[in-house]
């Protein structure tokens, strides 16, 4: 065991530890102690905080602000109904990539479709139909086939559908591999050179109306260069349509934005601010409005799992915290080898002792960890850990494997606590099966 006195890892304003009377720190959310929704709710849990979120949408508005912009919102990183009414109510809109994620919009608030864009190179017709009928703001097609399908269902229906090509720039991201999409190698996107193409067939059809171009070229991102060269690209093929004689209004630059997973990142503000000149940058004097579709970077931060020492154990000279949450509960580490920060809800003030462990969960497979060989602070069997940076692609990509419940859910604003989703019963997980 070694002794370390370094200071305790926050997230602030979303997350940060408070002194008790005894001395000892006490991790919260907002004004809410972690201790206390623990206790509450059980755990694992998942817990978000507004302010964090509502931060970091305020960061990007002024970012942008010197361009027509709208904030579509990405879905897929955190779907929970809170958190899309939460950023509704504050002016976004959303990205979706499936009929289940637009249900949830339209659950939100059925009015909130006309701020929607589609994306996926998957949509079904039924897919399509729906947004259709709701009256979306932006399809993103991502090949000619589903072109032809679109312009069909469109035909059908008798509803026009707005469009933007979904083009793939062949930009490197510098980001792992599983979520890099703008090579020529991926599946995403139209190769950016036969876009003007299908712009074409698609204005021939009187039940489209092409709106748009976008692009999105992964997630995780931290090298601005890898956007203003996508918007580069951009920007010229707007130009081209503009000449061809296309309408276009929107430039969509999709998401990406990445964040700090190893320490708390007080100069945000900053990145998004270098973001923003990487993206607008090439659009200056395009006079579009300005798409983001921007998911980690709005809700990572502001969302921890929290979870119980089951048990403590030591195989040879190797230490396991096993831990009630697993990998079906935060999949990041397994499938991407990703790091979270782990942090004690109750810390001793002063120098801490800190010991090296794997923290696992119970399921049945060596994959299953959500840190390894990681100096934390000792804690005993029943303390309690928050999983940090968990708010985004957390309970998203959370599943029922080892047939365990999914978490309960809490969004806090200032002392409020909201129980947005509640945990999952045996019953809720079996209601399907015969
Ligand atoms: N737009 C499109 C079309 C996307 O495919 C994505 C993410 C986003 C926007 C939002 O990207 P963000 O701003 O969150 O980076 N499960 C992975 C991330 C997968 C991202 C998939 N697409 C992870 O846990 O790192």
């Amino acid at each position: 065991m070694t002794v370390s006195s370094s200071p305790p890892l926050v997230r602030p304003p979303a997350f940060g530890y408070c002194t008790l009377p005894s001395g000892k720190l006490e991790l919260g959310c907002e004004q809410r102690p972690l201790i206390q929704l623990a206790e509450q709710y059980g755990t694992p849990l998942y817990v978000y905080s507004a302010t964090g979120i509502l931060d970091r949408l305020a960061m990007f508005h002024r970012a942008f602000a010197h361009i027509r912009h709208t904030i579509c919102y990405s879905i897929k990183a955190n779907p929970n109904l809170g958190i899309l009414k939460l950023v509704a109510q504050n002016g976004a809109g959303f990205d979706v990539v499936s009929g289940g994620e637009l249900e949830r919009v339209l659950r939100v608030d059925r009015t909130l479709a006309r701020h929607v864009v589609f994306s996926g190179v998957g949509k079904t017709r039924a897919e399509m139909e729906l947004a259709l009928q709701n009256s979306i703001l932006l399809f993103n097609v991502e090949s000619a086939a589903e072109l032809k399908v679109l312009m069909e269902t469109a035909t059908r229906t008798q509803y026009v559908a707005p469009l933007a090509i979904r083009v793939n720039p062949d930009v490197s991201a510098k980001t792992h591999p599983y979520i890099s999409t703008g090579l020529q190698e991926h599946k995403f996107g139209v190769p950016i050179e036969q876009a003007r193409r299908l712009y074409r067939i698609a204005a021939n059809c009187p039940f489209m109306r092409v709106a748009g171009v976008s692009v999105h070229i992964g997630s995780q991102i931290s090298d601005v260069s890898s956007f203003a060269a996508a918007m580069d690209r951009v920007a010229e093929l707007v130009t081209q349509l503009r000449d061809d004689g296309h309408e276009i209004e929107y430039v969509d630059a999709g998401g990406g934005l990445g964040i700090s997973y190893d320490k708390p990142q007080s100069d945000f503000a900053k990145h998004i601010e270098k973001y923003a000149r990487a993206v607008t940058k090439p659009l200056k004097n395009l006079n579009v409005r300005l798409l983001l579709e921007p998911g980690r970077s709005l809700v990572g931060f502001a969302g921890v799992l929290l979870t119980r020492v089951l048990y403590r154990k030591t195989n040879g000279n190797k230490k396991f915290l096993i831990v009630d949450a697993a990998m079906n509960d935060l999949l990041r580490p397994a499938l991407y080898g990703a790091h979270h920060d782990i942090a004690p809800l109750l810390l001793r003030s002063g120098r801490v002792r800190r010991e090296l462990t794997d923290v696992v969960g119970p399921v049945c497979e060596t994959g299953d960890f959500l840190a390894r060989g990681r100096m934390l602070p000792v804690v005993a069997e029943s303390e309690y850990l928050a999983v940090l940076d968990a708010g985004a692609y957390g309970s998203s990509l959370g599943s029922n494997y080892n047939t365990r419940m999914k978490p309960a859910e809490v969004l806090v604003q200032g002392k409020v606590a909201n129980l947005v989703r509640r945990r999952e019963t045996v019953d809720d997980v079996l209601r399907n099966e015969k």
